[in-house]
């Protein structure tokens, strides 16, 4: 059927395929394909640099994609998303994460400043001593629950942390017997992270700490609980007292839920100042979102490369390599956010996605990729767009020389890519040739502080959001996890009927 949106795709199909180095010969590509998103932080002015300019977009398709955008209403649909319309239509409810940064609907900004503010108090008071000496925090949730407060934790408390914090996540048990073996039963608190309230991962490992408190010493250990969720009262019902309960509002997604309750031991391991800081720098990026329009908007820029990549160019990955330790659980976090927003088959009116969805989101860190998974990257069959992210400000104390190679081969690694080569003497063995034209974009922080590490996840969300807007499709509903969860029940509960695989494991494993 022939629709403006359709047309737009037919016209970017068409649209020829230039080569990187060729782009290049346009002097001005660089200030073109790059901008920055800037704010005055306490220490001075600072921000991000994102250089999509090793990435094929040229003019003709940007032209083209800024044509797809309007054919997609995306400046209605961003609209709807900062009105706190429902946009997410199959479960009915807004999509109100950027609430909790001040923007938003009058009535959900000044919900979240209460929030936050009831949040605060906690946090403050717990850091000033009314629950005792708390030296260690067992954080137990999983995904949205889980992999935004440990991103965080992990990347702002290398110098110091108020309170020691251990993330858990997975039901195996051996993940929180090793939280047990760091932690003092006598100086740890317990926060439960569940936007429902009902996730079994979570609500067992909860009850396992319980016991682990009062096995070992500790009176009352349901005073000891701190719950954050959307469900308070099925928390009351689970014994947390409503003094201990964070609440977040129903319309926060739980993988975009990091800046409401859920990031309470972000809080708690950084000060509450530090983590105002991060809803500070998401806010930038609200901002900068919201107001900049076509190509200028570079989250919305980033989407027409990862579009182009997706749908154009047949990339079925997309890998994101961060040249900073602190940022090593970032792609996981990507993951979630990426794929299960954007990992869909149907469209939001409920027809076929009849293109490619959501791209597989992987990666890892600089400079130890290079020296595994890199090889794939520059002479693979599987073209792969990279995203390398880094600081300028080094993270670390050590000789200056450590940052300075980690620049270096993160820079070196965009260059090669896209340069390709031969590597032999006589610049013909097929064994070290590299094809290059294979594209990159750079994310160069100033610093990697709270309001950095903000922005970048703000950044990503409504990249993701973009996306998503671009190929039609809710990126707020996640159905595609409910079918396993399910069946995991019916085996739990000791019924279903499995296929002959299946049951022969359940047999193996004495579980049927
Ligand atoms: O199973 C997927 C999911 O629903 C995620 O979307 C969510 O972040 C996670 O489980 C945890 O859910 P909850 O916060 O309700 O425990």
């Amino acid at each position: 059927m022939s629709t403006p949106i359709n047309a737009a795709w037919d016209r970017l199909r068409q649209l020829p395929q230039n080569t990187l180095l060729s782009l290049f010969e346009d002097d001005a590509r660089v200030k073109k394909l790059s901008g920055r998103i800037d704010w005055e932080g306490e220490d001075g002015a600072s921000g991000i640099l994102l250089d999509w300019s090793k990435t094929h977009l040229d003019e003709a398709l940007l032209d083209g994609f800024e044509e797809l955008a309007d054919a997609c209403d995306f400046t209605g649909k961003r609209a709807a998303l900062f009105s706190g319309d429902r946009i997410n239509v199959t479960e009915g409810r807004a999509a109100e994460h950027t609430a909790q940064r001040g923007f938003g609907a009058e009535t959900s900004v000044e919900e979240a400043a209460a929030l936050h503010a009831r949040m605060r108090l906690l946090v403050e008071a717990i850091h000033q001593g009314a629950m005792g000496e708390v030296k260690h925090l067992i954080h137990i949730g999983i995904g949205g629950s889980a992999l935004g407060p440990a991103l965080a934790v992990d990347a702002l408390t290398r110098d110091l942390a108020l309170v020691d914090v251990h993330v858990v996540s997975n039901i195996d048990g051996l993940a929180l017997e090793q939280a047990f073996a760091a932690c003092d039963p006598a100086t740890t608190l317990v926060a439960v992270a569940s936007k429902t309230f009902t996730t079994i991962e979570t609500m067992t490992n909860a009850a396992s700490a319980l016991d682990w408190l009062g096995e070992n010493g500790v009176f009352d250990p349901g005073g000891r609980v701190v719950a954050l969720t959307a469900n308070p009262d099925k928390a009351v019902e689970w014994g947390v007292d409503e003094t201990r309960i964070l609440p977040f509002p129903e319309s926060v997604g739980g993988r975009y839920s990091l800046w409401s309750s859920i990031g309470f031991p972000i809080a708690l391991a950084v000060g509450w100042d530090e983590f105002a800081a991060m809803l500070d720098g998401a806010a930038v990026v609200d901002e900068h979102f919201a107001t900049s329009e076509g190509r200028e908007n570079l989250c919305l820029r980033a989407a027409f490369a990862d579009q182009y990549y997706a749908r154009l160019r047949g990339c079925d990955t997309r890998a994101v390599f961060a040249y900073d330790e602190r940022l090593a659980l970032f792609p996981s976090y990507l993951q979630q956010l990426e794929m299960e927003s954007n990992g869909k088959s149907v469209l939001v009116d409920g027809s076929p996605a009849e293109d490619a969805t959501a791209p597989i989101t992987w990666g890892g860190v600089g400079t130890d990729g290079q020296h595994a998974v890199f090889q794939l990257l520059h002479q693979g069959t599987h073209l792969v767009p990279v995203d390398f992210i880094a600081s300028i400000a080094p993270g670390d104390e050590l000789d200056a020389a450590h940052h300075r190679i980690l620049l270096a081969n993160c820079f070196a690694q965009g260059a090669a890519l896209m340069a390709g080569g031969n590597m032999s003497d006589d610049g013909k063995d097929p064994a070290r040739a590299f094809p290059g034209d294979r594209p990159s974009a750079t994310i160069l922080c100033d610093d990697l502080d709270a309001t950095t590490l903000g922005a970048l996840i703000a950044f990503h969300e409504h990249r993701t959001f973009a996306n998503a807007m671009l190929m039609g499709i809710n990126p707020f509903d996640q159905f595609g996890v409910e079918l396993g969860k399910r069946m995991a029940n019916q085996v739990e509960a000791g019924g279903g009927n499995f296929d002959a695989s299946t049951q022969a494991l359940l047999d193996n494993a004495g579980l049927a």
